[in-house]
């Protein structure tokens, strides 16, 4: 009897198991032999099992447009054909809604990123401008500060810099702060970029964690600013303005930035919604932008012709007292392209993630996924993968220049911004931000990478989902100046 016991009990959870790995067999779906092995096990316990890696491995094993794998126990379904991505991405609302955003008005519900959209419209980023240029020039001050200390010759941690660039963009617009982390280090801004987010464990952006142990003190800086701007009708143009007027019922489509109270009438937004999406807005801009920097600056310090190439161009920008004008930053279209090609080969988000809340039917074919399984599209794979960009390895922004004979397969392939009704609201946003860092850097230093980092730079999803590079980014860095346009 009591043998039999432990053999019962085991044979329960091998059938338990086994009914869930045929889970795609049994649908139909091609899919890979999977099982759970002691390596995977150990890996997975000590957190250093590559999520991101192990998905793109198995997108690269064979040729069917999706593939059935198992994420420990989760039956996951990989995309791994641009058209059907695309089209799942764009066609598919209301069956892959993310309750995430969701909100009540009246008796509807709706989306409340599409409703926050207008946020990042030009007209609005325009007016945000001066912060952000501000925010640029301390990162400038702080580099040139550094380098006259070290008596002209500097060798830093760039990535670190640039990830402090980001949280101070973070705080001047998101959390309507005039905070510069580069010199005030015990700020709670400051020590969350020191945290480097040890908690994100992910493969994706769906399955951020929610709350972390600064959710309570970002809620405070939270609470205080929307409390004294509402108290004082003060306005700051910058993106917690237009969240406070959202919650007062004002319309942030138009160009006002003050606030109209109603005291009458209920809040669409409680403070700690605002603080939910302020924090949701911090943890997706800042590894994104910061990386993206980096990236660039790896890729380009590698290649002296199209650092002339961006100098030449940021040499036609017509800067007047040090100030940059909003509107020529669209004409910066080489470094759109460098942007760009860093997205590709490097997006900050390797995966998309869609859980199937209504049973979906995929397009041009037999299959239907079930309600609560999940769809995973690998933008990194699609980026790194031949059959859609040539030398997927090489760095050449030029691929992404719309002529007649390139604009074929070279671009149509790019989703590093997401597509369709969830695309990233952002995008707009982070290529103003990114800009400004880059033009500052290119105007004001010279920059060398160490030939032996190179080699040897480990770029990973370590913590997932985000890319950064594993030790940093080393740059030997000399003060340096461009003439503007307007001074010649
Ligand atoms: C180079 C920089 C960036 C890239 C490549 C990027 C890319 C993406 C991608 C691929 C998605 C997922 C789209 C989907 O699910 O279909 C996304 C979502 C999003 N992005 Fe960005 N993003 C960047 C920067 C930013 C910035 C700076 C912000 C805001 C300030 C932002 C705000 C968002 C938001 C709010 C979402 C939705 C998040 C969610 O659904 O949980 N992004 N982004």
């Amino acid at each position: 009897m009591w043998l039999l016991l432990p053999i019962l009990l085991y044979s329960v959870i091998f059938l338990a198991v086994r009914h869930i790995y045929s889970h795609w067999r049994r649908k139909g779906f091609p899919s890979e032999r999977a099982g759970i092995s002691w390596s995977f096990l150990h890996q997975a316990y000590r957190r250093e099992f590559r999520h991101v890696e192990a998905i793109c491995e198995a997108y690269q094993t064979g040729r069917d447009r999706l593939l059935g794998i198992y994420c420990f126990f989760r039956p996951v379904l990989i995309v791994r054909n641009v058209e059907l991505a695309q089209t799942i991405l764009q066609q598919s609302n209301g069956h892959f809604n993310d309750l995430k955003w969701d909100y009540v008005k009246g008796y509807r519900r709706f989306n409340l990123l599409e409703k926050l959209s207008p946020i990042f419209a030009t007209k609005r980023l325009s007016e945000m401008f001066g912060h952000v240029q501000r925010v640029g020039d301390h990162l400038t001050a702080h580099l040139l500060h550094l380098e006259q200390a070290q008596g002209g010759a500097l060798e830093l941690d760039l990535q670190q810099m640039l990830r402090v660039y980001a949280i101070n963009i973070t705080g001047n617009l998101i959390y309507g702060l005039d905070v510069n982390n580069f010199e005030q280090k015990d700020h709670i801004l400051s020590s969350y970029v020191s945290a480097g987010h040890g908690s994100l464990q992910s493969f994706t952006l769906s399955r951020l964690p929610q709350k972390s142990s600064f959710t309570y003190r970002l809620r405070d800086l939270i609470k205080q600013g929307v409390e004294h701007r509402e108290e004082h009708g003060l306005i700051r143009k910058d993106i917690l303005q237009l969240l406070i007027r959202f919650r007062n019922g004002n319309d942030i489509c138009g160009d006002k930035w003050q606030i109209d109270m109603d005291n009458e009438q209920d809040k669409l937004l409680s403070i700690k919604r605002v603080a939910k999406v302020a924090e949701e807005l911090l943890k997706v801009s800042l590894d994104s932008v910061s990386s993206n920097i980096t990236l660039t600056l790896f890729e380009i310090l590698q290649e002296p012709l199209i650092v002339e190439k961006l100098q030449t161009e940021i040499k036609e920008l017509s800067i007047e007292n040090g100030l940059l004008k909003f509107e020529e930053l669209e004409g910066l279209k080489y470094m759109d392209m460098c942007l760009k090609e860093t997205v590709r080969k490097y997006p900050p988000l390797p995966i998309i993630e869609r859980i199937c809340r209504k049973s979906y039917t995929l397009p041009n074919t037999k299959f239907t996924i079930d309600e609560g399984k999940t769809l995973m599209v690998p933008l990194l794979a699609i980026h790194r993968d031949e059959r859609y960009f040539s030398e997927p390895m090489k760095y050449k922004p030029l691929r992404f220049l719309h002529t007649e004979k390139s604009a074929e397969c070279q671009s149509n392939a790019f989703i590093g911004f997401g597509i369709g009704g969830a695309q990233c609201v952002g995008q707009n946003f982070a290529k103003m931000v990114i800009k400004v860092a880059l033009i500052k850097l290119l105007q004001n230093f010279h920059l060398e990478l160490d030939a032996a980092l190179v080699e040897n730079l480990e770029i990973s999803h370590q913590p997932a989902p985000f890319i950064r590079t594993k030790d940093g980014l080393k740059v030997r860095l000399k003060r340096r100046e461009i003439k503007p346009k307007f001074y010649n």
